[in-house]
């Protein structure tokens, strides 16, 4: 198999461009082993980066990843989130504890605030680099976070990435958000890269994806992911859809494939407010 793509951190960790979600795991008993295979089969596969947060399942999203990582912790570079409601610093400390519980493990490798709330940026990440000291936490970065808000970070401060909504019909971070990522040198997470399969059945998409043999998920995935500093975390749930996915990571679209794309979805041409799902 050809080495897949990976993308480094701010602080030299070299992880996967293409993860796995969990939003929606642990929801259904009835789909819990079926989850957990997905994840597993994943993992295999190389896609070892893998997102969840407290409010997936009220945690039980978490306790569905904790049963996937078993056995192969050091192989999976874990990401979990903190609710704005819990993001002071007694709050944090507290919803960090509950993840590591659920999550069965030690150490989270890199711990986001899910959104901005109305706790000061400068006291949730004072809270992180404490959690980061005393090794609960790895590293912190943010998730749903525009430009005037990374600029609102206190100084000297550095996310490890920032996870926003981006996909092929959510391109407004194009303009202003990943360029400014850029500049910083923090790698953007894109989360819903298939718009929880909304996109999948459109035209433009169909036929770019028939030109290559290949799904319309695919093709989504494969632009998302032509970004060199962009990781993807498509959720999937069944070993199928992990295997379609995984073979995204190495899929190349020509000029051609990009610019009709570009006609049917449109880039933005000035600064949209970033979208969250
Ligand atoms: N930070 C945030 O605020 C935020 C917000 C949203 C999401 N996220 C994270 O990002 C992850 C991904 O986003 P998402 O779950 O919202 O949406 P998504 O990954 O765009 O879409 C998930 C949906 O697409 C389906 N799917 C996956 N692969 C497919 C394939 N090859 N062919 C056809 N359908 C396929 C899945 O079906 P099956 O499950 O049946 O396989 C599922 O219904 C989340 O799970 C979560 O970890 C973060």
């Amino acid at each position: 198999m050809v080495d897949p793509r990976t993308v480094v951190l701010p602080n030299g960790a070299a992880v996967p461009a293409l993860g796995q979600g969990t939003w929606g795991m642990g929801e259904d008993p009835g789909r819990r082993a079926a989850e957990v295979s997905a994840l597993r089969a994943g993992l295999d596969l190389g896609m070892t980066l893998v997102d969840t947060a407290e409010m997936y399942g009220d945690g039980a999203a978490e306790e569905v990843v904790a049963e996937a990582v078993a056995g192969r912790r050091d192989d999976v570079f874990l990401v979990s989130k903190v609710l704005p409601s819990h993001a002071d610093a007694r709050g944090v400390a507290q919803a960090c504890r509950g993840s590591l519980r659920r999550l069965r493990t030690d150490r989270i490798d890199l711990y986001l605030l899910h959104w901005r709330g109305s706790v000061p940026l400068e006291e949730t990440v004072e809270a992180f680099e404490s959690l980061v000291r005393e090794g609960a936490i790895r590293s912190w970065g943010v998730s749903n976070l525009d430009v005037d808000d990374l600029a609102d970070l206190p100084p000297e401060t550095r996310p490890q990435t920032d996870q926003v909504l981006y996909n092929l019909s959510r391109r407004g971070p194009e303009y202003g958000l990943l360029p400014r990522c850029r500049e910083l040198s923090i790698p953007v997470m894109a989360y819903s890269p298939v718009e929880q399969g909304r996109l999948l059945g459109h035209t433009a998409l169909r036929e770019v994806a028939a030109a290559h043999g290949a799904t319309p998920a695919q093709i989504a995935l494969a632009w998302v992911l032509r970004h060199e500093d962009v990781i993807a975390i498509p959720k999937a749930s069944s070993r199928a859809h992990i295997e379609e996915n995984r073979a995204a990571w190495e899929m190349d679209l020509s000029a051609e494939d990009l610019a009709a794309l570009d006609r049917a979805f449109p880039p933005p041409e000035g600064k949209r407010p970033l979208e969250m799902l």
